[in-house]
């Protein structure tokens, strides 16, 4: 069953919803610091919106919440082993050296509400957004950067999301960070295509 289709509502982040609703928590204390004190400042000025799903039953509650913004993968400064994986799906002639993307800035689920399957449902709902005939840009991949930790990682691969880069090595040369600094971030990404659109 699809929990937060059924039995939540979807809304923008905003200053009223902040004050009528109990603190978001999730895993992360950084991503809860994000939604508290900084997404609205950061909707302001048009970096990035957030928006989350509130439950029915007790509104008070955020079940589980994400900011997202305009981004793109430039497929031209990715090694060549890469290039070649984001774009697999696209015909040769089609071929761009940079391709539109939205980038899931935050995104995290309520500890209570954690391992049920709601950041699955959660990431089904927003790629549904994106190949939406209504939607008003062409929007190719998803791409985050994730957490380089084993269930943000293993949270993303689930959802049938790849690394962008092979290795954490090659990442950090693509960075410019040397082989002993931490990545504390591993770039992912998500073939919008790959899913049944319809006409
Ligand atoms: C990562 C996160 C969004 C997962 O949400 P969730 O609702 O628990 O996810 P799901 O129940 O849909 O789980 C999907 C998969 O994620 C992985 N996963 C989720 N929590 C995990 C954990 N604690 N340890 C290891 N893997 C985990 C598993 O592969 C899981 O599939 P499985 O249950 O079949 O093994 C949530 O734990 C969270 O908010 N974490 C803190 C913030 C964060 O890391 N955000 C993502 C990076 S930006």
């Amino acid at each position: 069953m699809n929990f937060i289709e059924t039995k939540c509502s979807f809304q923008p982040f905003t200053e009223k919803l902040i004050k009528s609703s109990d603190n978001f928590e999730c895993e992360n204390e950084d991503l809860n610091d994000f939604f508290l004190n900084d997404c609205i400042n950061y909707s302001k000025k048009l970096l990035g919106k957030s928006y989350c799903f509130t439950l029915d039953e007790d509104e008070t509650k955020i079940v589980c919440a994400f900011t997202i913004s305009n981004d793109s993968i430039k497929v031209n400064t990715l090694p060549n082993n890469r290039k070649r994986v984001v774009n697999k799906t696209i015909p040769r002639e089609k071929q761009f050296k940079s391709y539109p993307a939205v980038l899931i800035g935050r995104l995290g689920v309520n500890i209570k509400f954690g391992r049920q399957g709601i950041g699955t449902e959660l990431m089904d709902f927003i790629k549904s957004w994106f190949i939406d005939k209504e939607n008003k840009t062409g929007c190719r991949f998803i791409v985050v950067d994730s957490y380089n930790t084993e269930n943000a990682k293993n949270y993303y691969l689930k959802n049938n999301f790849y690394f962008l880069f092979s290795t954490e090595q090659q990442e950090k040369e693509h960075m410019g960070l040397s082989s002993t600094d931490e990545l504390k971030t591993r770039l992912m990404f998500f073939d919008l295509i790959t899913l049944e659109i319809e006409e």
